[in-house]
């Protein structure tokens, strides 16, 4: 074993918007019924952000609340990295909106841009500026509102997306690189942009100068989906040293529950394992994860010591999973 840095996981947290939107409420102005988006993908409601509601403020309260959570403050953070495919401003990247709305004026904040994977990305990102010593203390976010690039017309899209924001605060810490020590083990992160009509936004400011709209071939992503994830957590595994028998808690993005058994399943990881929150949050792209992570910490099921799996898939395509010592 050998003296290295480890980025330690310190705090969490989470921010939704005020307004519940159910199965049911969409079914009432749409060619769509509760049974089918429940059969199809889980979800039974989502939050949808209103007035004053934007991912810059959802991402702040999120972070925040990690801020509380590890008993630090803004002062403490060096590094700001949010994963976001709906910024508030096409420019500046909302990281450093959140930085300023938290008072930081130290350190740098950047937005990465990978779609559902953004929270893997920046956990993975992070994680290298900590390890290599050149900043101490990050706050990693995942925020969207996927809401305000959706299409309301479009059944086959609008049903599945959500609105949310979570953070969680990572720490630089000397450690002694054991398996049983606690920090992130393991990352893999992958891209094929063959992929892009696939799952991709119809608009932007190279191209038509409008925002778009989010448009899925989702039988096709579907399709990718399951063998592109359980390839990179076979990755971080294999880093590691270990096998799916020793993950306490897999913790994957939150696009479909179908998606998530499936992915399970083939890894052979018990569903008691699995942190499910798509039910409630829907799809929330790169807010997912830390929106579960926070969940699944606060109802008390991952503990300090707790090896847990996060993984995700999304547009590019993209896709990424990280081993976290908790
Ligand atoms: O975060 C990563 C990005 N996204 C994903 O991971 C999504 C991946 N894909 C999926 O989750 C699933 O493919 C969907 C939930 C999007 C769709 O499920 P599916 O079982 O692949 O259904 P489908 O697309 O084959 O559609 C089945 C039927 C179609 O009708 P026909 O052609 O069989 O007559 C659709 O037109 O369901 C119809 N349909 C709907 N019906 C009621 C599509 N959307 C709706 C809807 N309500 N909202």
């Amino acid at each position: 074993m050998t003296s290295q840095i480890r980025s330690c996981v310190r705090g969490v947290g989470s921010a939704l918007p005020t307004r519940v939107v159910t199965n049911h409420e969409l079914a009432a102005t749409l060619d769509t019924s509760d049974e089918w988006i429940r059969q199809r993908s889980g979800i039974t409601q989502r939050y949808v952000a209103g007035d004053g509601e934007t991912t810059s403020t959802l991402a702040t309260a999120a972070a925040a609340a990690a801020l509380k959570d590890a008993g630090l403050t803004a002062e403490d953070i060096d590094l700001i990295v949010l994963g976001t495919s709906t910024p508030d401003f096409t420019f500046p990247a909302s990281a450093t909106q959140v930085q300023a709305n938290l008072g930081i004026t130290k350190g740098v904040a950047f937005d990465v841009q990978a779609v559902c994977s953004g929270f893997v990305f920046a956990v993975t990102t992070a994680d290298k500026f900590l390890r290599s010593g050149s900043h101490k203390r990050a706050l990693v976010i995942g925020a969207e509102t996927f809401s305000r690039i959706l299409d309301w017309t479009d059944r086959t899209t609008c049903v599945l997306f959500g609105d949310g924001a979570g953070a969680i605060v990572l720490e630089a810490q000397e450690s002694d690189g054991a398996f049983r020590s606690t920090g992130v083990i393991a990352s893999r992160l992958r891209a094929d942009g063959r992929h892009r009509a696939k799952l991709f936004v119809d608009g932007g400011p190279s191209t038509t100068g409008t925002v778009g709209h989010l448009r899925m071939e989702g039988k096709e992503v579907f399709r990718h989906a399951v063998g592109m994830v359980t390839d990179v957590i076979q990755g971080c595994l294999d880093d590691a040293g270990c096998d799916a028998g020793a993950i306490d808690w897999f913790v994957p993005h939150q696009a479909n529950r179908r998606i998530i058994d499936a992915s399970a399943d083939k890894l052979g990881i018990p569903r008691e394992k699995v942190v499910v929150t798509v039910d409630r949050h829907a799809n929330t792209s790169a807010a997912s994860i830390p929106l579960a992570l926070s969940v699944a910490v606060k109802d008390g099921r991952i503990k300090t010591g707790d090896l847990v799996m996060i993984e995700a898939m999304g547009g590019g395509f993209t896709w990424g999973a990280a081993l976290i010592r908790w």
